[in-house]
């Protein structure tokens, strides 16, 4: 028999489980509940006077609990930091896509065993502020060798992984050379270590035609596309995404009207990364524009030593409430269950009986406190597939 724990006294549950949406809205909402975890999966989800007996009962004191976070966007095998560029940044330098190299520099010089511990301490970093499931690329390699030890260092945090190879053209090659490069040894060599191929398109790193080159390389090797598109200015990349049927396409900073209608009418989630907007200092996402248009949206943190060095999804949360006019409950919403749905997975960022039991538990009576507490540390626990790994 597996044991089982009853998760009883909260306050404030999130389920976002769409069968609760009539009462509960998008969150799906439900007060004074209990959650059974039996396993890895949660067994059941009701009200807390009517919950069944468990070998262990936890009790929340009336406090919220939320499905744990869902990053769909990270880039965290990298070594070395840009602190420097960072601050010249906050000092009036505009930020460009050719600092990547100064981290492929000291990322290629790293070792394996330096890697896999950094990352292995950004994880931590990140379940330590509710953090369930994530997403790592590679893209600081840039070499056959390198991207696939990149892949393989992230394979071992999680089964998301994404060949990021196009990320920026390195030194010393041509445009020509290197997607010829990326679309033939470097895949090869990458695709059993990754499930997503993604690429920067933008000016500076990758154009439109390169990106369909690259990804329908990447889709005849069983790899499922992503790009980063539309970050530093206008541009074709959201449109190829909504072409291309892709799962995802993220940044979504500078969209034309078309770019909307493209989303509008596309199943494409546009995941917006307000970390990187603050971290810039460039116009945050409008995301109103696109709620207000019927785009599915998910937030991620895009955690990368360049653009953006958050972890901190309720971080994202805040922003995007105050700076992106998103509704708290949009918000955690993108964050969870949009994130999950932008890694086209459908057991987690759920609280639903049969889904992972990856839960959050909040020192506050209401998620809302994740925006309305911005920067106060909220995580009292956390449940990673049913065990308590946060306490
Ligand atoms: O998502 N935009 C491309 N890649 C990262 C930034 C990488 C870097 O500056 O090191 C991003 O923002
Ligand atoms: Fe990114």
């Amino acid at each position: 028999m597996t044991a089982t724990t009853l998760i009883t006294g909260i306050g404030e549950l999130v389920t976002n489980d769409p069968a609760r949406a009539e009462q509960g809205g998008l969150l799906g909402l439900l007060a004074d509940a209990a959650v059974v975890v039996e396993g890895s999966r949660i067994a059941w989800v009701g009200p807390a006077d009517e919950a069944p007996d468990a070998d262990v009962q936890v009790d929340a004191g009336g406090r919220a609990v939320i499905p744990g976070f869902v990053d769909s966007h990270s880039h965290l095998v990298f070594a070395g930091d840009r602190a420097a560029e960072f601050e010249a940044r906050m000092t009036g330098e505009p930020y460009a896509a050719g600092g990547i190299r100064t981290t492929v520099a000291k990322t290629r010089a790293a070792t394996d065993e330096q890697l896999t511990s950094h990352v292995a301490r950004l994880v931590a970093e990140m379940r330590a502020q509710g953090t369930t499931s994530l997403e790592i690329k590679s893209g600081y390699g840039l070499s056959v060798h390198d991207e696939a030890r990149s892949l393989a260092v992230a394979r071992q945090f999680t089964d998301e992984t994404t060949f990021l190879g196009a990320h920026v053209v390195p030194a010393g090659t041509t445009p020509e050379d290197y997607v010829d490069l990326v679309t033939g040894p470097m895949l090869a060599a990458a695709a059993p270590h990754a499930r997503w191929i993604d690429v920067f398109c933008e000016d500076g790193a990758f154009d439109v035609d390169q990106a369909r080159t690259i990804l329908a390389a990447g889709s005849d090797s069983g790899l499922r596309g992503r790009l980063h598109a539309n970050q530093l200015t206008y541009g074709g990349g959201v449109q190829l995404a909504c072409e291309l049927g892709l799962v995802a396409v993220d940044h979504c900073t500078f969209l034309s009207d078309l770019d909307v209608e493209s989303l509008r009418d596309s199943r494409t989630i546009a995941t917006l990364l307000p970390g990187v907007e603050f971290s810039t200092r460039q116009p945050y996402p409008d995301a109103r524009r696109l709620l207000d248009a019927g785009v599915r949206v998910a937030l991620a943190s895009d955690c990368n030593p360049g653009s953006c060095f958050t972890s901190s999804m309720a971080l994202c949360i805040a922003l995007a409430v105050r700076e992106m006019r998103m509704s708290p409950a949009e918000a955690l919403h993108a964050a969870t269950a949009m994130g999950a749905a932008a890694l086209d997975r459908d057991d987690i960022g759920v609280l639903a009986p049969g889904k992972a039991a990856d839960l959050v538990l909040l020192d506050a009576p209401s998620y809302v406190h994740l925006a309305y507490r911005p920067g106060v540390p909220l995580v009292a626990g956390v449940w990673q597939h049913g065990r308590p790994v946060v306490v």
